[in-house]
């Protein structure tokens, strides 16, 4: 038995999980994950969110909120997605926890011990109307080597080379926008040439890598490694554990893969053994997996692996980083920025989390970039799971049901035809078992699927519906064939699709515990129960929908917003607004916009004439309490004196009337 360790990429807690994490970082090594279970490997699956550093800061005084508010909010929403798309770790922890606040530091003294990190005084951008050093993310400007607009001051999303801050062309302060100005200032720098011999050797074990990593990895190297920043002056961090580094925090970047070890420690502690991380991460036979997508590649593969060469414990170094490249969006790359992008939890409010688990593992960006659409993942849906598979179970076990009363037992000598089908099943098993091993998840979707095939193309030749009339057994032979191929699917697509897989077996009356060697156990007899389709088919309507719904979110990010003058708070406040209740509604004659409202406020009934005609029927409005500013002077609009104005928020040619969140009564007042 194995000792597998295997992490995701502990995301950014700034933002929810999105659809190209998922595909980069996350299914993969769920995927991974999965089989390695089932094949009765010994394995962790550690992740948590990344919850320190100008990543975090950033977006928190954008949102005026305190990054501690910040991160809890954003490490229950990804917690959320991960459990709706069924990504099960053994552990998920978050950076700003006690205990990892701990190990980072000390990660970080035995460094300095040894003789890796040196304090040198050079110089930074600063903001001079913020008074402040502009770390990382907080100045962008133009890519140095590539040229691309938007680089921010440690990397380039479009090259995704790491970027020393100093040379970017046309800098800007991300928090005032202006030009910032260099200043000196004192940090703390890892000596990344002293590592360089040992990582070269390390380096030369790992011929078997993908070669999309080997080849950034051998460029960086080429180039030359240099001394790295690993401290930043902002307060959200890692306290620097010196006492001259008063406000300095530690490189989000050094403290992150840290996060590993102490979400792992955390997990040891939940299972009552505190010392357990320790059989993982300082074993060497421990294989160190870490799942991530294309831009966190010299992280992982550079300097973590230093930080860990030359602590004081022998820490297991990364036997593979599987790393995966972008996942587009509609033919676009995806960008938070521009909303284009499809938000987990959004999804999730339409459609089950193992269809997209699906559709990205049948898609996966796993040697090049690939595209997520919509009317891909309808055909995938439709085409694949309900017509291949679905289609499958669905024939085989209504037969079963209809003519042997769903109990399905092993024919005592198989014909040819069903001899020959099970034996082309072994080999894609041989085939399936390579791919899952070997990260190939893409391929394992296919082979998966193409047991299914099998399955279909051999219930059509031996053709039930014509034996079942003069030699039943052979018909029994047929459907004892298919669902022993159903069987074998309910375990070899269980990592893909984990939850219709359970679905799948319960329906077989197999167990939910089960184990890749069962594969090779046929059962003697099969009783269905709960017969019901295993997957259901999208219709285009609800696909438009999806389509319509990303261009929306999209358009409405780029509108640049034109705000109007500030106002004293005393000119607010002689707003008289309040809750009212809308007793009649009747449309304006000769008008296709407008209707007339009668609204009580409490006793005081009032006429007000709305233009809302064209979202609201007038039966939808009678009954309802909104919102209504009732001092604007009296208008009247076509022969009717309209009292008051109800408050509503326009979004295209729409309107949506505001409402209270609770039941208040009618003339309360709103301030
Ligand atoms: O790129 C990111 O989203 C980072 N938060 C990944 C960190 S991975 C690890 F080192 F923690
Ligand atoms: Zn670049």
């Amino acid at each position: 038995m194995e000792k597998i360790l295997v992490t995701s990429a502990l995301p950014y807690a700034n933002g929810p999980l999105h659809i190209g994490h998922v595909a980069g970082a996350y299914l993969p090594g769920d995927i991974y994950v999965r089989f390695q279970k089932l094949i009765g490997n010994d394995v962790l699956f550690i992740c948590g969110t990344d919850e320190y550093g100008a990543p975090i800061s950033i977006k928190a005084e954008a949102e005026g909120v305190t990054p501690r508010q910040l991160v809890d909010r954003y490490h229950t929403s990804i917690k959320e997605s991960f459990q709706g798309l069924r990504i099960e770790f053994d552990n998920f922890s978050g950076t700003a926890r006690p205990r990892h606040v701990e190990i980072a530091q000390q990660f970080f003294l035995n460094l300095l011990e040894k003789g890796y990190i040196s304090q040198k005084t050079t110089e930074q951008w600063f903001d001079p109307r913020f008074e402040r050093f502009l770390a990382d993310r907080y100045v962008e400007g133009i890519c140095p080597y590539c040229g691309a607009e938007g680089a921010r001051g440690d990397q380039c999303d479009k090259c995704g080379k790491l970027i020393d801050a100093l040379k970017l062309i046309e800098p800007r302060s991300k928090i005032s926008g202006e030009i910032p100005v260099i200043r000196e200032t004192t940090h703390w720098y890892l000596e990344l040439p002293k590592f360089e011999h040992k990582l070269r050797q390390w380096l030369d074990t790992k011929k078997y890598w993908k070669d999309n990593v080997l080849n950034f990895i051998l460029g960086w190297l080429d180039e030359g490694l240099i001394e790295r920043a690993i401290t930043r002056d902002i307060d959200w961090g890692v306290p620097v554990p010196l006492d001259n580094a008063h406000g300095k925090v530690l490189y989000v970047w050094f403290d992150a893969p840290i996060g590993y070890i102490s979400s792992t420690m955390e997990w040891a502690e939940r299972q009552g053994q505190p010392d357990k991380w320790k059989d993982y991460w300082l074993n060497e036979k421990t294989r160190l997996i870490h799942f991530l997508g294309k831009d966190n590649i010299p992280f992982h593969t550079i300097i973590w692996p230093s930080m860990l060469m030359e602590q004081k414990d022998p820490f297991v170094l990364p036997d593979d980083v599987p790393a995966n490249e972008y996942l587009n969006l509609e033919g676009q790359k995806m960008s938070t920025s521009r909303n284009w992008t499809l938000w987990v939890n959004d999804f999730l409010q339409y459609f089950d989390g193992d269809l997209l688990r699906y559709v990205l593992a049948a898609n996966a960006p796993e040697t090049k970039d690939s595209d997520f659409s919509w009317k891909d993942f309808q055909a995938r849906v439709n085409n694949e799971l309900n017509n291949i598979l679905g289609n499958l179970a669905n024939r085989t076990f209504l037969f079963a049901r209809n003519h042997f009363s769903g109990k399905i037992s092993k024919p005592g000598e198989l014909r040819e035809i069903s001899r020959k089908t099970l034996s082309e099943a072994d080999n894609i098993l041989i085939q399936l078992e390579e791919s899952y091993s070997g990260y190939q998840v893409r391929k394992a979707t296919k082979l998966f699927m193409d047991l299914a095939r099998l399955g279909n193309k051999y219930f059509d030749e031996t053709r039930p519906w014509v034996t079942i009339k003069d030699n039943k057994q052979e018909a029994l032979e047929t459907l004892y064939v298919c669902t022993e191929l159903l069987r074998i699917i309910s375990i070899t697509g269980f990592p893909v699709i984990p939850h219709s897989m359970l679905k799948l077996r319960k329906m077989m009356s197999l167990d939910c515990a089960f184990n890749w060697e069962d594969i090779h156990h046929p059962q003697n007899e099969f009783l269905l129960s709960d017969i019901e389709p295993l997957f259901s088919k999208i219709d285009d309507k609800a696909i438009d929908y999806q389509i319509e719904l990303l261009e929306k979110r999209a358009n409405i990010n780029q509108v640049t917003l034109q705000h109007k003058e500030h106002i004293d708070f005393d000119t607010f406040s002689k707003l008289e607004i309040r809750i009212v209740r809308i007793i009649r509604a009747e449309k304006v004659e000769r008008s296709n916009k407008l209707l007339k409202l009668k609204i009580d406020l409490g006793g005081e009934i009032r006429t007000v004439v709305a233009g809302i005609a064209k979202s609201y029927r007038e039966d939808e409005l009678v009954g309802r309490k909104v919102v209504m500013v009732m001092n604007l002077t009296p208008r009247v609009v076509m022969g009717i004196k309209s009292e008051a104005m109800i408050l509503a928020a326009h979004y295209d040619d729409e309107l949506s009337i505001l409402v209270p969140d609770n039941d208040v009564p009618e003339g309360s007042e709103i301030s």
